[in-house]
């Protein structure tokens, strides 16, 4: 696996793979990261290799997507050993750029100001934007995540140039609004989808689970338990949605380490909230806070047409 750092060496590399003999058709599959990777991360390498013969990794931790008093300077920077895991999982290029790279601002006005001017030009292309889904859920909790995220995986879609790109379900709210920007501005691109991977006691994986101790993992993991019992509830029992919810609630009640921010259903295809007339394949979506870490995980749930 080769590390490239420039937009120009990556293309490079990306050509010299497609000028092999053989290799004219070549496909690329792309999975965009911010690196401290886990097992998660490496499914969606193993996945990209399904579909396409040159799998591309980028590690950026985006500071666009980061509001003012999150983790952006103490997010996990790991490359070395990021490195080695992609090795194994078997992608072929990583794409591992610095900030002047992906926002050429930054390199002409500096740090503070480059951003400032790179999150503004950005907000110039309507398709860009969250909009009012990306103001809800996660976007309510941190105000221009969404924008940045958007902007940062649009930037490197034009570097990268993928066929397929390939994202997991634990981020579903990133994920539906990927969907809707790429098939926008890059309607050639496959958008793929992969399960949530994780942790032997339900927890998803997520590389803020290196924030937690063993006390902080034990709590987590009644996250992916509250959503298991509303999962349960709407399909054993047929509950409606506004029970589902509740049953998950009173799951946590004992939990008071975990500071639930949200529990919802939500509808996959719109991201509006769902309410008990809803049948079909819901999401539901939770989110907490435990210690100062925030964690979301999600889970889909069947609502039967009621029986006659
Ligand atoms: P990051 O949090 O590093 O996640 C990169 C990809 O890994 C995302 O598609 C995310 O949904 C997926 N992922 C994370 N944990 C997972 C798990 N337990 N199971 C399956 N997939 C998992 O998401 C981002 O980075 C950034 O917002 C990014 C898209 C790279 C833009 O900066």
């Amino acid at each position: 696996m080769k590390t490239l750092v420039t937009a120009a060496d990556l293309q490079a590399a990306i050509d010299e793979e497609r000028d092999l003999p053989g290799c004219a058709g070549l496909k690329v599959a792309f999975v965009p990261t911010m690196g401290a990777l886990h097992e998660g991360h490496l499914s969606l390498v193993r996945k990209a290799r399904e579909y396409a013969d040159l799998v591309v990794v980028s590690i950026f931790v985006n500071p666009l997507q980061f509001g003012a008093g999150e983790d952006f300077d103490k997010y996990p920077r790991t490359l070395e050993a990021d490195e080695a895991l992609l090795e194994s999982a078997g992608a072929d290029l990583l794409f591992a750029p610095t900030v002047e790279v992906i926002y050429p601002e930054v390199g002409e006005l500096g740090v503070a100001a480059g951003i400032a001017a790179a999150r503004a030009q950005s907000k110039l292309n309507p398709a860009l934007k969250s909009g009012p889904v990306g103001a809800t859920f996660e976007g309510a909790a941190r105000p221009g995540h969404f924008d940045g995220m958007l902007a940062v995986v649009a930037r490197l879609f034009e570097l990268v140039k993928p066929d397929f790109a390939v994202f997991g379900a634990k981020d579903a709210q990133q994920l539906f609004l990927i969907r809707r920007m790429a098939a926008d501005l890059f309607p050639d691109l496959h958008i793929i989808e992969a399960p949530i991977v994780r942790e032997a006691s339900g927890l998803a994986m997520s590389s803020r689970n290196r924030y937690l101790d063993q006390a902080a993992l034990e709590v987590a993991g009644h996250l992916s338990k509250a959503l298991k019992v509303g999962k349960a509830a709407a399909e054993t029992i047929g509950a409606k949605p506004s029970l589902v919810i509740n049953a998950a609630r009173a799951r946590l009640e004992g939990v008071p380490e975990a500071k639930l921010d949200y529990l919802a259903l939500v509808d996959p295809s719109s991201f509006e909230p769902i309410d008990d007339s809803f049948t079909g394949r819901a999401l539901m979506l939770i989110a907490a806070v435990v210690g100062s870490t925030r964690l979301i995980d999600n889970l889909t749930i069947d609502f039967q047409e009621p029986s006659a």
